[in-house]
């Protein structure tokens, strides 16, 4: 049960199937170009879209708008030496403007680049710097059966064989993202940081957390680790942390805020003083970077309800119950379920839809035509040239739905799969030319 109450409401509606049909012909049958307003229930994304709480609302009261020393800042810098455990930060308006500043100031032509799985926007940062983005995710997490624990894991062997032909010398920065977002959300041991900081010490590369979904992994730690068994979310996150030298952060996802994020870093050097001058130059003076004095008080406020109990673990809950919701109807999970979405196997779903023709975009086009239901396809629609399983995120806002909405999100999926066969594939009908950002605005045409 959850541990709040609502006392704001957002209504929302569900357009007729005919207005359905013509929003997604006008959007291209792309669901980012659909008014929110003909949305019924929205789990495009989790990041941003959650609901604050009345002390978060509270804080945004009190936010100082000056521009430079802001007392809200201070409580930002606060709240991440205390939940986080990073000395300095740099904030940045959302977490891309933070990976603009730190990879804009580790990553230079010709350097090599690991992570567990790179999200777009972190992809396309490093191959903006003139970087190679290699993915070094665990067998296991392109099995969605396998019961592993800890599928979201970073594997050192495959990195190191790569150091092996490029030389440790072009290998900058190794990245660990918990969780891991374009790996269905699965989470990292503790086990296996400490094995990546190892790796990036031994490469003599910087290494950084992707902390978007910090409080989530240490949910995950805490249930499937049993050296943490007994230790609090809070305690769990900071320790998971302490690995690294600097982190990547997006308050949208749990920093529990609609927009912010910032840059965090465990010593004053060099590195810091960088960042510090390319957050002045593109986000913003380095007492907001980009935030507003009320989202920075929020922001503050947010981090410590993510670790605080029971937020993180009914949250989670939640995820864990759609995904049995879909599985009991018989639509086709990857399992287990990730901290903050379902990932829908669309190859399973609609196998009559040849790869080339987007059997996950048909997938998400049809969620919205069937229920009002918005989701996005993380498969090769959205990573072009990439040989990826085409899945379909069903991402829970925080804080934000009920179960009936997870029931008629798992209605809606079901009907899709039942009537499965009906469905055509798709093709590109136009793109931008950056392809990391394909997914975002390309359009396309029923085939
Ligand atoms: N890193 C990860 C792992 C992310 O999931 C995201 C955003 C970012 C960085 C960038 O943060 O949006 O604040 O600029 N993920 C969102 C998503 C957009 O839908 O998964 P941002």
């Amino acid at each position: 049960m959850r541990s709040y109450k609502a006392t704001m409401v957002d209504p929302i509606r569900l357009l007729p199937r005919e207005d359905r049909e013509a929003a997604l012909r006008d959007a291209g049958f792309n669901v980012f170009n659909l008014d929110s307003a003909d949305v019924f229930v929205d789990l495009l994304t989790d990041s941003g879209t959650g609901t604050m709480s009345n002390a978060q609302w509270a804080a945004m009261f009190r936010g100082d708008e000056a521009y430079a020393g802001s007392e809200s800042f201070h409580e930002l810098e606060a709240a991440v030496r205390d939940v986080m455990g990073f000395e300095h930060v740099v904030p940045a308006h959302q977490g891309r403007g933070a990976e603009n500043v730190l990879y804009g100031s580790l990553v230079s032509e010709g350097d090599v680049v690991f992570n567990n799985a790179h999200f777009d926007t972190t992809r396309a940062h490093i191959a903006a710097n003139g970087g190679d983005p290699v993915d070094c995710p665990v067998p296991e997490a392109t099995d969605m059966d396998s019961d592993a624990p800890f599928k979201g894991n970073f594997d050192v062997e495959t990195a190191r064989e790569v150091v092996d032909d490029v030389g440790a010398e072009n290998v900058p920065v190794v990245v660990l993202t918990i969780t891991n977002n374009s790996m269905a959300g699965q989470p990292v041991s503790v086990a296996n940081t400490r094995e990546v900081a190892a790796f990036a010490d031994e490469v003599d590369a910087t290494f950084v957390i992707d902390a978007c979904r910090f409080a989530e992994n240490a949910h995950f730690v805490q249930r499937r680790e049993p050296e943490f068994a007994d230790a609090s979310v809070a305690a769990i996150a900071r320790e998971q942390l302490s690995y690294a030298d600097a982190c990547v952060m997006s308050g949208k996802k749990d920093g529990l805020v609609n927009v912010g994020g910032f840059v965090g870093l465990a010593d004053r050097g060099d590195l810091y003083e960088q960042c510090r001058q390319r957050g002045i130059l593109f986000e913003g003076f380095s007492t907001y970077g980009g935030m507003s004095g009320r989202d920075l008080a929020a922001f503050a406020v947010g981090l410590r309800e993510a670790v605080d109990p029971p937020y993180v673990e009914e949250r989670v809950a939640q995820v864990q119950a759609l995904c049995e919701a879909l599985d009991d109807r018989g639509v086709p999970v990857y399992q287990p379920a990730g901290g903050h979405a379902v990932y829908v196997n669309a190859n399973e779903a609609l196998p009559h839809i040849p790869r080339d023709q987007y059997p996950g975009q048909a997938f998400v086009c049809e969620l919205y035509r069937e229920g009002g239901v918005r989701a996005v396809e993380l498969g090769r629609f959205a990573f072009p040239g990439t040989d990826r399983a085409d899945l379909v995120r069903l991402a829970v806002p925080r804080r934000t739905y009920g179960p009936d909405h997870m029931e008629h999100v798992a209605d809606t999926a079901a009907a899709v799969c039942e009537r499965g066969e009906e469905v055509s594939g798709y093709e590109v009908v136009s793109e931008p030319s950056m392809p990391e950002l394909r997914h975002f605005s390309a359009e396309l045409r029923p085939l």
